[in-house]
């Protein structure tokens, strides 16, 4: 065992998933899993099987095709990894989830610090201890590889961290994630937390792997991780661009580009093609709908840019006065010309396949037909259109209701009107028009009306993918749900908290772009809505069950 490799254990889609409204489509997980392995991550935290049967199912489908792949670095497919807390029923979901990966793990936790035993778990430090034995015993009959997490155990008594972790250990578990759950340590007191861990802990060995999974909540967590690395540990948990509960977690091109930029310092390697990072980037953020500040460091788009004139002067005559790191290392490049308007099937999906996406024959026709119609209105297409192309393609694939056509008068008229052609689930085409304050609003109510639902429009924001007049357009919408919900992720989140629910689309005409965003948000609040649906209903039919 290389005692100098960290492993990068990605928990975009699952510690990612709990930032608010950054629930993602299974399409979505699976787009974004794909992203992951390209990179090279080790592990793949695909989700919380027992949150939700639609987690149960993503994680299972993750398992099944990425949990497979060979087309990562090393050529070994990654592990994928489900969360479980410590309780059978948990574990039982965990499992039925990633058994189908090449290499799968389960993920248990319980919390360790006096705070939470006493406020959220009501229970004793003994209980606690046997609680531990006796699920990751019960896991590792399962499964061959075991992580456990003793929650909040930056605010835990070390000396009965040091009691859990051994009794972990005895039990099977193989990874011992020490997560900074509230990101309230500083550097130097989380690096002598690895350190003491790693010399106190009963059982402790170098075929144990001591993780550290650290939270933002001070802007330390990337500092805090590299400590732990510093002291001893062997796996860094990590979200692609730091997406998290609250602050948000660790972010993996920080830790990673850290490692590399100053690898004689750290004297440590990872498996990550730091190539990718720019596209895992991109991808993360416009399924999410969370933004990357543009100062952010890495994928932030001031990232590589110089304003100064002192400093313009400096990187002409030599980039290493103000560039510690090439853009193109992490993917930052002119994306490359590649296809035009004659370009054929075949010359589309051979870039697709460069690009790493190998579609079967229903998905290259649809996006072929795209391509087309976009070469059409776009002189050249480049890696970064044709990707954005795709994946709207595949996340939109799944859809009960699609864009057919659309139409709108505006401009210094009082009577923006659109005319909207629907796609529904029922197989046929549903037509309506509107008048609204602007097209926007137009289009919104005539989709409003054939979908039966109505969305508070929150945000609306507008990229575009490359330069250009004839760039494309990725609009990003994100829409209230105006029936309340209940999450359990959240238990206490009451009768009026509100869910909210991100839309994408991928256009030369925003316009068009923006419909294809709103409809996709209505689609996954009618889906959300069909699943609170069916729950309450089990839920009725159980309690009157008990009663009969
Ligand atoms: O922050 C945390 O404590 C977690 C655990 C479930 C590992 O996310
Ligand atoms: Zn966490």
């Amino acid at each position: 065992m290389d005692t100098n490799y960290v492993r990068i254990f990605d928990t975009t889609l699952r510690d990612g998933e709990q930032s608010p409204g950054a629930t993602m489509t299974r399409a979505e997980k699976l787009l974004i899993a794909e992203s992951l392995a390209r990179l090279g991550v080790d592990v793949i935290e695909a989700g919380f099987p027992a949150a939700s049967p639609g987690d149960l199912q993503a994680v299972a489908a993750i398992a099944e095709s990425v949990g497979q792949s060979t087309e990562t670095p090393s050529g070994e497919p990654p592990m994928i990894c489900g969360l479980a807390r410590a309780k059978t029923s948990d574990i039982d979901k965990a499992w039925e989830g990633v058994k189908a990966a090449k290499r799968p793990r389960i993920h248990t936790f319980l919390a360790t610090s006096d705070i939470h035993l006493e406020y959220k778990l009501r229970m004793t430090r003994e209980q606690v201890v046997t609680q531990v034995r006796e699920m990751v015993g019960y896991a590792s009959k399962l499964c061959p590889d075991v992580e456990f997490s003793p929650e909040d155990a930056g605010r835990s008594e070390p000396a009965f961290l040091y009691e859990v972790l051994a009794a972990a250990i005895a039990a099977g578990a193989t990874t011992l994630n020490i997560p900074d759950t509230v990101g309230y340590t500083t550097p130097e007191e989380f690096g002598s937390l690895i350190k003491n861990i790693k010399e106190n802990t009963k059982g402790m060995t170098d075929d144990i792997i001591i993780s550290v999974h650290c939270h933002n909540d001070l802007g330390l967590a990337t500092a805090n991780s590299l400590s732990g690395v510093l002291n001893g540990a062997r796996q860094i948990e990590v979200a692609v661009n730091g997406i998290g509960e609250r602050a948000g977690n660790t972010a993996l091109e920080e830790v990673v580009m850290a490692m590399h930029t100053r690898a004689p310092f750290y004297e440590k390697t990872t498996g990550i093609d730091t190539t990718q990072i720019m596209r895992a980037s991109k991808l993360v953020s416009s399924c999410t709908g969370m933004q990357v500040q543009p100062n952010k460091a890495i994928v932030g788009a001031n990232a590589f840019a110089h304003e100064a004139g002192i400093h313009q002067d400096g990187m002409l005559k030599n980039e290493s006065t103000y560039e510690i790191m090439r853009p193109e290392t992490v993917g930052v490049a002119e994306s490359q010309l590649v296809l035009g308007k004659h370009s054929g099937r075949h010359a589309v999906k051979t870039r697709l396949g460069v690009l790493g996406y190998h579609l079967g024959d229903d998905d290259l026709k649809k996006a072929f037909d795209r391509f087309k119609d976009i070469a059409d209105k776009k002189k050249n297409i480049t890696d970064a259109d044709l990707e954005a192309l795709v994946t709207d393609e595949l996340r939109h694939a799944s859809q009960l209701w699609n864009l057919a056509d659309l139409q709108v008068a505006s401009g210094t008229t009082d009577m923006p009107t659109a005319t909207v052609r629907l796609a529904g689930p029922d197989g046929e085409i549903h037509v309506q028009a509107a008048v609204g304050a602007g097209p926007v609003d137009a289009i919104y109510k005539a989709i409003d009306q054939i979908m039966g639902k109505h969305g508070k429009l929150l945000e609306f924001n507008v990229q575009s993918v490359t330069g250009g007049i004839d760039a494309l357009g990725e609009v990003t919408v994100r829409v209230e749900s105006l029936q309340s919900s209940d999450s359990f992720l959240n238990p206490q989140s009451g009768a009026d908290a509100k869910r909210s629910y991100i839309g994408h689309g991928t256009a030369t005409d925003i316009v068009v772009a923006g419909a294809q965003a709103y409809i996709a948000a209505l689609n996954k609040l009618i889906i959300a809505e069909k699943r609170e649906d069916a729950a309450n209903d089990q839920a009725a039919a159980s309690d009157a069950e008990k009663q009969a």
